[in-house]
Protein backbone atom coordinates (compact mmCIF):
# COMPACT_ATOMS: atom_id res chain seq x y z
CA UNK A 1 0.00 0.00 0.00
CA UNK A 2 0.71 3.46 -0.46
CA UNK A 3 1.70 5.31 3.13
CA UNK A 4 0.63 8.32 3.80
CA UNK A 5 1.26 11.45 5.75
CA UNK A 6 -1.33 14.01 6.48
CA UNK A 7 -0.90 17.30 8.42
CA UNK A 8 -3.70 18.87 10.14
CA UNK A 9 -3.40 22.22 10.62
CA UNK A 10 -6.79 22.58 13.01
CA UNK A 11 -7.98 26.10 13.39
CA UNK A 12 -4.64 27.27 12.56
CA UNK A 13 -3.41 29.50 9.39
CA UNK A 14 -3.67 32.85 7.55
CA UNK A 15 -3.46 33.07 3.61
CA UNK A 16 0.27 33.27 4.57
CA UNK A 17 0.86 29.91 5.95
CA UNK A 18 -0.16 29.31 2.55
CA UNK A 19 4.08 29.40 2.12
CA UNK A 20 4.26 26.47 4.24
CA UNK A 21 2.23 24.52 2.28
CA UNK A 22 4.25 25.52 -1.16
CA UNK A 23 7.63 24.86 0.55
CA UNK A 24 6.20 20.90 1.24
CA UNK A 25 5.33 20.52 -2.36
CA UNK A 26 8.67 21.92 -3.29
CA UNK A 27 10.65 20.35 -0.81
CA UNK A 28 8.75 16.88 -2.12
CA UNK A 29 8.27 17.19 -5.53
CA UNK A 30 7.58 13.24 -6.67
CA UNK A 31 7.20 11.68 -2.79
CA UNK A 32 6.94 7.66 -2.86
CA UNK A 33 4.17 8.43 -0.05
CA UNK A 34 0.82 10.32 -0.36
CA UNK A 35 1.43 13.27 1.37
CA UNK A 36 -2.35 15.22 2.56
CA UNK A 37 -2.40 19.16 4.30
CA UNK A 38 -5.84 19.94 5.71
CA UNK A 39 -5.49 22.84 6.35
CA UNK A 40 -8.56 25.15 7.29
CA UNK A 41 -11.61 25.31 5.21
CA UNK A 42 -11.10 29.04 4.64
CA UNK A 43 -8.00 28.35 2.87
CA UNK A 44 -8.84 25.09 0.57
CA UNK A 45 -9.58 27.46 -2.39
CA UNK A 46 -6.09 29.53 -1.92
CA UNK A 47 -4.44 26.31 -1.09
CA UNK A 48 -5.37 24.68 -3.69
CA UNK A 49 -4.10 27.68 -6.28
CA UNK A 50 -0.73 27.30 -4.67
CA UNK A 51 -0.83 23.77 -4.86
CA UNK A 52 -1.55 23.39 -8.52
CA UNK A 53 0.76 20.88 -10.26
CA UNK A 54 2.23 19.65 -7.01
CA UNK A 55 2.29 16.02 -5.96
CA UNK A 56 0.42 17.24 -2.03
CA UNK A 57 -3.02 17.04 -1.98
CA UNK A 58 -5.68 18.83 -0.23
CA UNK A 59 -8.19 17.63 3.12
CA UNK A 60 -10.76 19.32 4.50
CA UNK A 61 -11.20 18.65 8.66
CA UNK A 62 -14.88 17.88 8.60
CA UNK A 63 -18.23 18.07 6.79
CA UNK A 64 -21.45 18.07 7.57
CA UNK A 65 -23.22 14.72 6.97
CA UNK A 66 -26.10 16.20 5.10
CA UNK A 67 -25.88 16.66 1.00
CA UNK A 68 -26.88 20.69 1.47
CA UNK A 69 -29.85 22.37 3.61
CA UNK A 70 -30.57 24.50 6.48
CA UNK A 71 -27.58 23.84 8.13
CA UNK A 72 -26.10 27.52 9.42
CA UNK A 73 -22.32 27.70 9.27
CA UNK A 74 -21.64 24.14 8.12
CA UNK A 75 -20.20 22.91 4.91
CA UNK A 76 -21.21 19.69 3.24
CA UNK A 77 -18.56 17.63 1.66
CA UNK A 78 -19.33 18.22 -2.06
CA UNK A 79 -18.33 22.02 -1.06
CA UNK A 80 -15.23 20.95 0.25
CA UNK A 81 -14.68 18.30 -2.55
CA UNK A 82 -14.90 21.47 -5.50
CA UNK A 83 -12.65 23.59 -2.94
CA UNK A 84 -10.35 21.50 -3.68
CA UNK A 85 -10.44 19.01 -1.12
CA UNK A 86 -9.81 15.24 -1.91
CA UNK A 87 -10.19 14.20 1.86
CA UNK A 88 -11.92 14.85 5.19
CA UNK A 89 -11.15 13.86 8.28
CA UNK A 90 -13.89 12.94 10.58
CA UNK A 91 -14.19 11.93 14.29
CA UNK A 92 -11.39 13.47 15.50
CA UNK A 93 -11.53 13.44 19.08
CA UNK A 94 -11.08 17.71 19.23
CA UNK A 95 -14.32 17.37 17.53
CA UNK A 96 -15.96 14.56 19.44
CA UNK A 97 -15.14 16.56 23.39
CA UNK A 98 -15.96 20.31 21.52
CA UNK A 99 -18.75 19.31 19.77
CA UNK A 100 -20.07 16.37 21.17
CA UNK A 101 -19.67 14.15 17.98
CA UNK A 102 -20.45 10.32 18.57
CA UNK A 103 -19.82 7.60 16.40
CA UNK A 104 -23.03 7.33 14.55
CA UNK A 105 -22.72 10.82 13.62
CA UNK A 106 -18.87 10.16 12.55
CA UNK A 107 -19.78 7.69 10.45
CA UNK A 108 -22.73 9.56 8.84
CA UNK A 109 -19.98 12.21 7.81
CA UNK A 110 -17.50 9.62 6.93
CA UNK A 111 -20.22 7.98 4.44
CA UNK A 112 -21.57 11.62 2.86
CA UNK A 113 -17.37 12.17 2.52
CA UNK A 114 -17.08 9.13 0.29
CA UNK A 115 -20.26 9.83 -1.76
CA UNK A 116 -19.03 13.45 -2.83
CA UNK A 117 -16.15 10.95 -3.42
CA UNK A 118 -13.53 12.25 -1.05
CA UNK A 119 -11.84 9.90 1.52
CA UNK A 120 -12.56 9.91 4.99
CA UNK A 121 -10.26 9.97 7.36
CA UNK A 122 -11.88 8.61 10.38
CA UNK A 123 -10.42 9.26 13.86
CA UNK A 124 -10.44 6.78 16.85
CA UNK A 125 -8.38 7.47 20.31
CA UNK A 126 -9.02 6.95 24.15
CA UNK A 127 -8.53 9.22 27.08
CA UNK A 128 -5.99 8.89 29.31
CA UNK A 129 -8.65 7.45 31.92
CA UNK A 130 -9.70 5.01 29.64
CA UNK A 131 -6.23 3.72 29.20
CA UNK A 132 -5.56 3.98 33.17
CA UNK A 133 -8.79 2.21 32.95
CA UNK A 134 -7.47 -0.69 30.97
CA UNK A 135 -10.23 -0.21 28.81
CA UNK A 136 -7.97 1.42 25.43
CA UNK A 137 -8.77 -1.62 23.18
CA UNK A 138 -12.32 -1.85 23.78
CA UNK A 139 -12.69 2.29 22.98
CA UNK A 140 -10.60 1.96 19.85
CA UNK A 141 -12.73 -1.12 18.94
CA UNK A 142 -16.17 0.49 19.69
CA UNK A 143 -15.40 3.70 17.76
CA UNK A 144 -14.03 1.60 15.19
CA UNK A 145 -17.28 -0.50 15.16
CA UNK A 146 -19.51 2.79 15.62
CA UNK A 147 -18.04 4.67 13.12
CA UNK A 148 -16.74 2.79 10.00
CA UNK A 149 -18.23 4.46 7.04
CA UNK A 150 -20.67 1.59 5.63
CA UNK A 151 -19.23 1.23 1.70
CA UNK A 152 -15.71 1.62 3.38
CA UNK A 153 -12.98 0.41 1.31
CA UNK A 154 -8.52 0.71 1.46
CA UNK A 155 -9.47 3.59 -0.95
CA UNK A 156 -12.06 5.10 0.10
CA UNK A 157 -11.39 5.29 3.95
CA UNK A 158 -8.21 5.68 6.25
CA UNK A 159 -8.48 5.39 9.84
CA UNK A 160 -6.11 6.94 12.10
CA UNK A 161 -5.20 5.78 16.17
CA UNK A 162 -4.73 9.33 18.09
CA UNK A 163 -4.93 8.71 21.39
CA UNK A 164 -5.95 11.67 23.27
CA UNK A 165 -4.04 12.03 25.84
CA UNK A 166 -0.74 12.34 23.29
CA UNK A 167 -2.22 14.96 21.38
CA UNK A 168 -0.46 18.41 21.55
CA UNK A 169 0.63 17.12 24.77
CA UNK A 170 4.74 16.04 23.26
CA UNK A 171 4.14 12.72 25.24
CA UNK A 172 3.66 10.05 22.69
CA UNK A 173 2.54 6.89 22.86
CA UNK A 174 4.97 4.17 23.52
CA UNK A 175 6.35 1.63 20.38
CA UNK A 176 4.55 -0.99 22.20
CA UNK A 177 1.58 0.66 22.81
CA UNK A 178 0.96 1.99 19.54
CA UNK A 179 2.03 -1.79 17.80
CA UNK A 180 -0.83 -3.16 20.73
CA UNK A 181 -3.46 -0.93 19.35
CA UNK A 182 -2.80 -0.94 14.90
CA UNK A 183 -2.18 -4.85 15.53
CA UNK A 184 -5.89 -4.97 17.32
CA UNK A 185 -7.22 -2.30 14.78
CA UNK A 186 -5.98 -4.33 12.32
CA UNK A 187 -7.69 -7.62 13.27
CA UNK A 188 -11.16 -5.84 13.81
CA UNK A 189 -11.10 -4.57 10.64
CA UNK A 190 -10.42 -7.80 9.02
CA UNK A 191 -13.40 -8.88 10.78
CA UNK A 192 -15.26 -6.27 9.46
CA UNK A 193 -14.76 -5.52 6.29
CA UNK A 194 -13.00 -6.72 2.41
CA UNK A 195 -9.47 -5.55 2.04
CA UNK A 196 -8.63 -4.68 5.39
CA UNK A 197 -4.70 -5.24 5.17
CA UNK A 198 -4.86 -2.30 2.47
CA UNK A 199 -6.32 -0.06 4.78
CA UNK A 200 -3.73 2.86 6.26
CA UNK A 201 -3.83 2.95 9.45
CA UNK A 202 -2.07 6.31 10.94
CA UNK A 203 -0.65 7.27 14.08
CA UNK A 204 -1.36 10.49 15.30
CA UNK A 205 -0.43 12.17 18.59
CA UNK A 206 3.23 14.69 19.23
CA UNK A 207 4.38 12.99 15.68
CA UNK A 208 7.49 15.26 15.29
CA UNK A 209 10.72 14.42 13.24
CA UNK A 210 12.69 13.50 15.99
CA UNK A 211 10.20 10.24 16.90
CA UNK A 212 8.67 9.78 13.29
CA UNK A 213 11.01 6.83 11.92
CA UNK A 214 11.02 5.37 15.22
CA UNK A 215 6.65 5.50 14.81
CA UNK A 216 7.26 4.00 11.19
CA UNK A 217 9.40 0.82 12.23
CA UNK A 218 6.06 -0.16 14.32
CA UNK A 219 4.24 -3.30 12.26
CA UNK A 220 0.57 -2.07 10.45
CA UNK A 221 1.70 1.89 11.04
CA UNK A 222 1.03 3.23 7.27
CA UNK A 223 1.71 6.56 7.97
CA UNK A 224 1.01 9.67 10.26
CA UNK A 225 -1.41 12.10 11.10
CA UNK A 226 0.43 15.02 12.27
CA UNK A 227 -0.65 18.09 14.19
CA UNK A 228 1.44 20.71 15.58
CA UNK A 229 4.57 19.56 13.36
CA UNK A 230 2.46 19.96 10.46
CA UNK A 231 1.92 23.24 10.25
CA UNK A 232 5.97 24.64 9.11
CA UNK A 233 7.56 23.00 5.48
CA UNK A 234 10.75 22.82 7.64
CA UNK A 235 9.06 20.15 10.75
CA UNK A 236 6.74 18.54 8.43
CA UNK A 237 9.08 17.75 5.66
CA UNK A 238 11.37 15.95 7.60
CA UNK A 239 8.54 13.44 8.45
CA UNK A 240 7.41 13.28 4.94
CA UNK A 241 11.08 11.86 4.79
CA UNK A 242 11.11 9.46 7.58
CA UNK A 243 8.36 7.78 6.03
CA UNK A 244 9.42 7.42 2.55
CA UNK A 245 12.58 6.31 4.26
CA UNK A 246 10.51 3.96 6.48
P1 LIG B 1 -0.26 16.92 17.51
O1 LIG B 1 0.62 16.34 16.44
O2 LIG B 1 -0.17 18.41 17.62
O3 LIG B 1 -0.13 16.19 18.81
O4 LIG B 1 -1.78 16.67 17.02
C1 LIG B 1 -2.15 15.41 16.59
C2 LIG B 1 -3.49 15.49 15.99
O5 LIG B 1 -4.47 15.68 16.66
C3 LIG B 1 -3.60 15.38 14.52
O6 LIG B 1 -4.92 15.28 14.12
Amino acid sequence: MRKLAAGNWKMNGMAAALSEARGVSIAHPNPSVDVLLCPPATLLTRAADALANSAIALGAQDCHAAGNGAHTGDLAASMLAEAGASAVIVGHSERRADHGEGDELIRAKGEAAIAAGMVAIVCIGETLAEREAGSTLHVVRSQLAGSLPLGATPQNTVIAYEPVWAIGTGKVATPEQIAEVHADLRAALTDMMDGADAVRLLYGGSVKAANAAEIFAIPHVDGALVGGASLKAEDFSPIVSALEEA
